[in-house]
């Protein structure tokens, strides 16, 4: 995926604004997700999903890290995300339904 140049100023403005948040805000979008499309849960069975719990908020720092990764190299988003890419498709076996449609809904549009 190419982003043009208008994206990727917006993207890296972003990231800006949130500056040293973004695991609060990424937690924020776990547990809103959580709260609105319940099956999501059915994948994260293993962990304490109550609002609040540390497993949550670690898990949302991981995503954190690699959403800010992904910001760091946005000339080069397939290859610095191919291995989360095949653990989600591959092993966790996520269905797709689930990035096209619920991330863009529970997304950072509140930071905005
Ligand atoms: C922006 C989209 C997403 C990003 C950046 C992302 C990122 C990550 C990261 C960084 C990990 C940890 C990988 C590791 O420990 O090596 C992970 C694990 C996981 N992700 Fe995602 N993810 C995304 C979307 C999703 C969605 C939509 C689902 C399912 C509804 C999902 C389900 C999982 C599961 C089940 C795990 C394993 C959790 C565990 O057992 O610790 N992810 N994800």
């Amino acid at each position: 995926m190419v982003l043009s140049a208008a994206d990727t100023a917006a993207v890296r403005a972003l990231w800006k604004k949130l500056g040293n948040n973004v695991g609060v805000y990424t937690t924020e979008a776990l547990e809103r997700t959580f709260l609105a499309f319940p099956s999501t849960k059915t994948y994260f069975l293993h962990l304490d999903l109550r609002p609040g719990s540390t497993q949550v908020k670690a898990h949302g720092q991981k995503v954190a890290d690699a959403l800010t990764l992904a910001v760091d190299h946005l000339d080069d988003l397939p290859h610095v995300l191919s291995a989360l890419s095949d653990l989600h498709a591959h092993k966790l076996q996520v269905d797709p339904v689930n990035f096209k449609e619920i991330l863009s809904l529970v997304g950072f549009e509140h930071v905005h």
